[in-house]
């Protein structure tokens, strides 16, 4: 079994994000572009490493660790070129077969790219290039090839015309035998332009040594580089198509599918059904069959089969509606259980609380969790009922069958079976209101 090792570039200036945020830490699908990149080399390779910038290393750091991805992150003190940055990594090149170079500011790139690349090589090749054929190829370094050997890769400036007509282009991404990676490194001179060492003239190095330098061809899709906030949103746009893709091709209904927003981490079971203009924050899981109606926001919620929520619902992390539960309009639920068939369909807030199966949760019932200093408990039990405008002062425990009249403010527990009326009694005065009139 062949080794292999990722060497991720990321150590970007980012200026142009105009951000104190890292360039590679702003976020695709809500993960830092950074980590989507890791995950696409951790599937393909054995052990990455991340090249960072000195004032971005600790940031860089702790979001690798935040997601519990695994790579160690070493500085590039100076930005000398991509070839200066590879080399960074260099006392661990002799202990693998492949070395995949990658950078981190193109999040789209696929698994199967880092696959692909190892197969080259393992198939011989000492250099591997992932080329590609853009819309418009202006400002990529252009691939010379001889037959199936790829030559040379000629910056856009030194190209002559001739060479300006190829279309195939440098999509950035290469992979280096581990055998030779750090001879051909090491012989890359200091590059014509600004004093930058350019990871492309390892190819020249490599052919003029007679060794074999090959090109594979990806979607240019996949090494659309971010440098402004501009072209993030125009990678976002792109990652977003892809996951409505796959959601549709796994067995999701999306009805307006450029309207439904997911996170990197967003699950969906078969026969879920999505109406539009729904967004999904990190950490949700949608169980079989349930309904998504229009307008909703999620995140860090788990939905189990069955259930149906929105339109309007906001579900917020530590929302775990149960199986065939109803959240409906209005309806903002937090840190809560709901339990299978409960229904709290209008105009509610459940933060920090137990709804046991199959109660009935009025419109525009509170739970009053937070005392602003502490949050606390709402426990409602199984098959109760609590009447609309109730407001439930955590702590409180309402047994299970229990009984709220509408309108309640309710401050102490309520037995099982029992109704609870927090409210005072009507009066009324007969005849009151036509001599008030009559004045
Ligand atoms: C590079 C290629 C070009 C290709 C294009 C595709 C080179 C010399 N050129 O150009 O042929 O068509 O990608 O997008 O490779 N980096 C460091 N340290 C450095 C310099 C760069 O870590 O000292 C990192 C950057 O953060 C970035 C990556 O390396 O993630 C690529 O550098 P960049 O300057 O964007 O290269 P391009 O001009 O895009
Ligand atoms: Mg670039």
């Amino acid at each position: 079994m062949r080794t292999s090792l990722a060497v991720v570039l990321a150590a970007g200036e980012g200026k142009r994000m105009k951000s104190r945020l890292p360039k590679v830490l702003h976020p695709v699908g809500r993960l830092p572009m950074l980590l989507h990149v890791l995950k696409a080399a951790e599937a393909g390779a054995h052990q990455a490493v991340v090249i960072a910038a000195p004032h971005a290393a600790d940031d860089i750091r702790r979001a690798i660790k935040e997601r519990g991805l695994k790579a160690d992150v070493l500085v590039q003190e100076e930005q000398r070129g991509t070839a200066h940055a590879a080399l960074v990594a260099r006392e661990a090149f002799s202990d693998f077969d492949d070395i995949i170079v990658l950078f981190g500011d193109t999040p789209l790139v696929t698994q199967r790219t880092v696959e692909r690349m190892r197969e080259a090589l393992a198939e011989g090749a000492s250099v591997v290039v992932a080329g590609m054929r853009p819309a418009d190829p202006s400002g990529y370094g252009r691939l010379i090839a001889d037959g199936d050997q790829l030559v040379d890769i000629r910056e856009e400036r030194d190209a002559t015309e001739a060479e300006l007509a190829i279309r195939f282009c440098n999509g950035g991404i290469m992979g280096l035998a581990g055998a030779t990676a750090t001879d051909i490194l090491d012989a890359i001179e200091d590059g014509n332009h600004q004093q930058e060492f350019y990871l492309t003239d390892a190819v020249s190095i490599a052919h003029k040594r007679g060794l074999k330098v090959v090109a594979i061809e990806i979607d240019a899709d996949e090494v659309l580089g971010v440098n402004d906030r501009l072209q993030l949103s125009e990678v976002e746009r792109l990652y977003q198509q892809r996951r409505r893709t796959e959601a549709i091709a796994e067995g999701a209904t999306l009805l307006a599918p450029e309207t439904v927003f997911f996170a990197h981490d967003t699950y969906l079971g078969s026969g879920v059904v999505i109406e539009p203009d729904v967004v999904f924050g990190e950490g949700v899981t949608v169980g079989k069959d349930v309904t998504i109606r229009a307008f909703s926001h999620l995140e860090g919620a788990n939905l189990w089969e069955g259930a149906i929520v929105g339109p309007f619902a906001r579900l917020r992390p530590g929302a775990e509606i149960g199986k065939g539960a109803h959240i409906g309009n209005f309806v903002e639920i937090k840190a809560a259980v709901v339990g299978a068939g409960a229904k709290i369909n209008h105009l509610s807030y459940i933060g920090d609380a137990r709804v046991g199966a199959r109660t009935n949760v009025g419109a525009g019932t509170i739970t009053c969790n937070y005392d602003g200093v502490a949050k606390h408990l709402t426990d409602i039990g199984e098959g109760a009922f609590i009447g609309s405008n109730s407001s439930l002062v955590a702590p409180v425990k309402i047994g299970d069958g229990a009984y709220v009249a509408s309108g309640s403010t309710i401050t102490e527990d309520v037995p099982e079976d029992a109704l609870a009326f927090g409210r005072a009694r009507q009066v009324n005065k007969p005849g009151r209101a036509a001599e008030k009139r009559k004045k």
